[in-house]
């Protein structure tokens, strides 16, 4: 199969190109480099091209006909979302709204997206499933659902069959330490502490002790970046015999505190990691745990990193390989 990775010089996206290519499908990475990194394209050509450009989107269709486009080209930090909204309507809304009528043009009727535990907004149950109610409360995950009402949409209108993945925390690293997380501006937790631990950043700030959790930190659930690799590959699979658009959460369906990740982060490195208290950052629940009982039970999808320590050995891994 031809497959189309937009977004696959980046995080998420580079490791996905990966097992694409490890499952004997020929990547094509479309990415505009502004937050990926070229080095991260082992597994494919890359055609530089800005969802916000339509034009090099037509480029990049013309002469090849793609059997599948993953996508996640995204604008994707929260706080800057608040600050920011018209960068991330314009970058997750409309580009992907470019990306969908150059699919169609081009006769491309399958998709799987990039979408976020954070169109749920502030959960109301312990457990988030799909038939949580979907109430973003910051411009990202605004973003995120409006584009899986436009997916919903074009199943109707123009036969798209997709499926969005709503990722809870993405985690960790390849085994073998080759591609991982890399941000030019560094906001996520585990990449925190690791750079704290290694001393190539300041201290860990925690954002906020004074949650109602049991040690006042907030709690999300981490899942390794393999492991939702491995989903949109089952995703893809699921489009063959269900049409339409498909919505599913993809998490360990355990929660770690902040704390608990800073105490397993010196674990793994045995080193101190530190830290000081902060205050809270805007737009934080306090806890965020997936059900991913569906994707297991639809997709046959069962995660094999389900530990925090072996996602941020993997992390570690990465980290300490890097030149910072
Ligand atoms: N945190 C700190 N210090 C830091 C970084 C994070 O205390 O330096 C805390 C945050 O306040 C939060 C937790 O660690 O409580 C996790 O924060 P991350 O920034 O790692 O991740 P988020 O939960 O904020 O966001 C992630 C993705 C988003 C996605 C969201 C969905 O980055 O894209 O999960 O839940 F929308």
């Amino acid at each position: 199969m031809r497959t189309l990775v937009c977004g696959g010089a980046g995080y998420i996206g580079s490791h996905m190109a990966r097992l694409l290519a490890a499952h004997g499908h020929e990547v094509v990475v479309l990415d505009d480099l502004s937050t990926g990194h070229a080095q991260a394209v082992q597994w494919g050509r890359l055609i530089q091209a800005d969802v916000l450009h339509p034009p090099s989107l037509e480029a990049a269709f013309a002469g090849q006909r793609f059997d599948a486009v993953f996508h996640f080209c995204a604008r994707s930090l929260v706080a800057e979302s608040m600050v920011r909204p018209y960068d991330y309507y314009a970058s997750n809304v409309v580009g992907t709204l470019n990306l969908l009528e150059t699919m169609r043009r081009h006769g491309v009727r399958r998709l799987v997206f990039s979408s976020s535990a954070s169109v749920f907004g502030q959960p109301v149950s312990d457990m988030v499933d799909e038939d949580h109610p979907a109430q973003p409360i910051n411009p990202y995950g605004a973003s995120k659902l409006m584009v899986e009402r436009i997916l919903a949409d074009a199943a109707t209108a123009y036969g798209l069959d997709s499926v969005a993945l709503r990722y809870f925390n993405a985690a960790g690293a390849t085994a073998d330490a080759c591609i991982g997380e890399s941000h030019a501006c560094e906001t996520h937790l585990i990449p925190n502490v690791l750079r704290s631990v290694l001393g190539s950043g300041p201290a860990l700030k925690i954002f906020g002790g004074d949650y109602p959790t049991p040690d006042g930190t907030c709690i999300r659930d981490y899942v390794h970046v393999e492991d939702l690799a491995q989903a949109h590959l089952l995703a893809l699979d699921y489009l063959d015999a269900h049409p339409g658009a498909h919505a599913f959460n993809l998490g360990n369906g355990r929660g770690f505190s902040v704390r608990e990740v800073i105490a397993a982060a010196s674990a793994v490195t045995g080193r101190a990691a530190p830290w000081e208290m902060a205050p809270r950052r805007a737009g934080d629940p306090a806890v965020l745990v997936a059900s991913s009982r569906r994707a297991k039970a639809e997709l046959g999808w069962s995660p094999a990193w389900t530990g925090l320590e072996a996602i941020i050995e993997s992390a570690w891994r990465w980290h300490r390989a890097q030149p910072w």
